[in-house]
């Protein structure tokens, strides 16, 4: 603390604010604005934080710049997204989250962070806690899916997994939970558009996730782009100072998205950058990423007695605190970093084949045994590697990816791979479609690669149909034709950030693997699965909508006064499709199939400092070893406020061998099960509660029983 006292009294106003400027160098481009050459700025101690710039010997090299030829020799603190995955990439957020295992979340973010933190980085942007529920956001792919407890045992577990304690003590890395909040929300499903959900959604949905990140000690927070029903969240003071920092003691750094306090002018509540440094700096953000409205407005403000030096000051004591709290003043090279030997490919491989899901699997044509003499491998994303790596690939190589067609050729030596592309990932091209379907003619099996390519989800990559691009959906009408008329299976193996909307192509397939994007070992885990060396496990942590039409869709919605009854006329329903999803939430075929049976619920009555135990046997039935994810749910049918259909409470996992059966115990805390009651306070209501257990968000495949809540 006496090296912070003495710093902020030998600073000048600029370096102070030097201090809380963020600005962007290096390889990586995720803004607008343009990266620039900052050593003289670094010099001169203008500047705080460097982001987007890769690889140990830049970092070093800036970094002295700032230690050595600085005045004042503040080391400065590099960020980057490193979102899943340095080097080695694992498995996109939307993909890790169907796991539904916390150490396999908090396992890859410490090792991200090992691979990152011996590269000289300090801070990651990093976990991305939108809960999302409107495919359309091409930033579902960054994120734990549609539902608030999952996001916050993501939250909790990548917290801890950032920023694991190197070998000196410090953290590996600065987690800044991201984009608070209610982002997922944008309208229309269009990034950065205006978010609008109430109060009582704010609480129940959008805020439980930030609440657990702070709870695990996240270094820092970063607000949306996006407004909240009129006011941006860079200058929200009611959910930044009032929310975070009051009421939920969040006593770390706030960091401004990419140029986002300069964008206060264009929403329309700032005239100017002095203006909008006033408002951010109120409302508590501390660091400027990528603006200048700080190191250009904040002068301005003071001088016109719109922002207290006090205020400054303490936004710089948060940012040397952390970069004590970092040890980059001992160790600005972050020389003690070292990172652990790499098994990280061994474990993304295994994680991958765990991410993926299985959607679709008629007749058990998966897995792919006995192998097939010719397998016809076919589509625009069968031998592409860097489109594996998906939206957000922080250090890993473009070509660093095992294809589908690497894997599968590998996995199934004794057979001839055939692989032809047919079309490309979008265009209207068609001259490959012919040689695609010469193979077709001389194949036993179809393998059939589609989808998006990697920047199609992830930041600014919203999409209005959720369809196949280019010419794909030709592909596969053809590629389906011809493979009918020989009576050979097609399996679709679709990558994508989002669910889409392909309800034919679905239908028309014999299985179809929900592949997301997999990271770096994407075709060893595919070929594992296809050949049945692996099974499939994943689930989805998202609902797959039939149309678009059906956006937004979640199981958590309120059954309203006339529920949907396909039966019935004056119901909530569409004339033209049902209203449940194609594939609910939790969604996930195996190899072989389980029942549950035997639902015991701990008591009958509960109140809230109770914790009650639900036990639930697992029995294996046909087919092979599964590893199954059983989810909690509970609906109160009666309270102040109409309550969702179905609220996930908890989820627990069990493997079974054939023949096996076993126990799982589920909990659930009465304090969970407060809800923002008439004038939002948190409420527990005593009245009936339904305890639902099953595979998925379907009610019809659900074990229930009821008990009483007792205030
Ligand atoms: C981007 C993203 C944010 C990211 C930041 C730095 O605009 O919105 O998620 O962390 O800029 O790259």
């Amino acid at each position: 603390m006496i090296r912070i006292d003495r710093l902020l009294a030998d600073m000048t106003l600029e370096e102070k604010i030097g201090q809380l400027t963020m600005l962007a160098t290096g390889s990586a481009v995720t803004g607008p604005s343009s990266a620039q050459d900052v050593t003289e700025q670094v010099r001169a101690g203008t500047v705080g934080h460097v982001l987007n710039l890769i690889g140990r010997e830049a970092i070093t090299i800036l970094q002295r710049a700032a230690v050595e030829e600085s005045r004042l020799g503040v080391p400065l603190l590099f960020g980057l997204d490193v979102l899943h995955g340095y080097r080695t990439l694992f498995p996109i957020p939307l993909a890790e989250a169907g796991l539904f295992d916390p150490s396999v979340w908090e396992w890859t973010a410490r090792e991200a962070a090992l691979e990152a933190a011996a590269d000289a980085l300090a801070m990651t942007f990093a976990p991305m806690l939108d809960v999302a529920r409107d495919p359309r956001w091409g930033r579902c792919a960054e994120g734990p899916g549609e539902d608030p407890l999952v996001a916050a045992r993501f939250a909790a577990a990548k917290v801890h997994g950032f920023q694991a304690a190197h070998a000196a003590g410090a953290p590996l890395l600065a987690a800044v939970a991201k984009h608070f909040c209610a982002y997922g929300a944008a309208t229309a499903g269009r990034d950065y558009a205006s978010v609008d959900v109430s109060d009582r959604t704010l609480r129940e949905v959008y805020l439980p996730p930030f609440a657990a990140a702070v709870a695990a000690g996240v270094a820092a927070v970063m607000p949306a782009f996006s407004d909240l029903a009129g006011e941006p969240m860079t200058s929200h003071a009611g959910l930044l100072r009032g929310w975070l920092r009051e009421s939920q003691g969040f006593a770390g750094l706030i960091v401004s998205d990419y140029h986002a306090i300069a964008e206060l002018i264009t929403h329309g509540v700032a005239a100017d950058e002095a203006h909008a440094a006033t408002l951010a700096l109120r409302a508590g953000v501390d660091v400027d990423m990528m603006s200048d409205a700080y190191r250009r407005g904040l002068p301005r403000a003071l001088e016109r007695g719109w922002v207290a030096l006090a205020d400054i000051d303490a936004a710089v004591r948060r940012v040397l605190e952390l970069k004590e709290r970092l040890g980059l003043f001992e160790d600005p090279y972050r020389e003690r970093a070292v990172a652990q030997p790499a098994h990280a490919r061994t474990r993304a491989r295994e994680i991958a084949t765990r991410a993926l899901v299985l959607l679709k699997n008629a007749r058990d044509v998966l897995p792919l045994d006995p192998m097939p003499r010719t397998l016809a491998l076919l589509g625009p994303l069968a031998a592409a590697p860097t489109e594996m790596r998906g939206p957000w690939w922080g250090a890993a190589e473009p070509e660093d990816a095992v294809t589908v067609c690497e894997g599968l050729r590998r996995a199934l030596p004794e057979s001839t791979v055939l692989h032809a592309p047919g079309v490309a990932l979008v265009g209207g091209d068609l001259c490959g479609m012919a040689a695609a379907l010469a193979l077709v003619e001389r194949a036993d099996a179809i393998v059939l690669c589609l989808g998006e390519g990697a920047e199609m989800s992830g930041e600014a990559a919203s999409r209005a149909a959720l369809g196949l691009p280019g010419q794909q959906g030709a592909l596969a009408d053809a590629v389906f034709e011809r493979a009918g008329t020989r009576g050979i299976p097609v399996v679709v193996v679709l990558f994508s950030g989002r669910p889409l909307v392909v309800p034919e192509l679905i239908e028309r397939a014999d299985a179809v693997i929900a592949a997301w994007f997999l990271g770096c070992e994407a075709g060893n885990a595919i070929a594992e699965v296809l050949s049945g060396r692996a099974s499939p496990s994943g689930r989805s942590a998202i609902s797959w909508p039939r149309a678009i039409g059906q956006i937004p869709i979640f199981f958590a919605q309120r059954a309203g006064g006339r529920p949907s009854d396909a039966r019935e006329r004056f119901t909530s329903r569409y004339l033209d499709l049902p209203v449940e999803p194609l594939f609910p939430f939790g969604h996930g075929l195996g190899y072989g199939r389980c029942r549950l049976e035997r639902l015991r619920v701990g008591a009958t009555r509960m109140r809230v400092e109770d914790t009650l135990e639900i036990h639930v046997d697992v029995v294996h039935e046909a087919g092979r070893a599964v590893e199954e994810t059983v989810f909690l749910f509970t609906h109160a049918p009666l309270a102040s406020v109409a309550r969702p259909a179905l609220e996930l409470r908890d989820f627990a996992k069990i493997r079974l061998r054939p023949g096996e059966s076993g126990t799982l115990t589920l909990t659930l805390r009465g304090a969970a099960l407060c809800f923002p009651g008439a004038h939002l306070e948190p409420a527990f209501e005593a009245g009936p509660l339904e305890i639902l257990v099953g595979p998925c968000a379907d009610r019809a495949r659900l074990l229930a029983a009821v008990i009483e809540l007792v205030a």
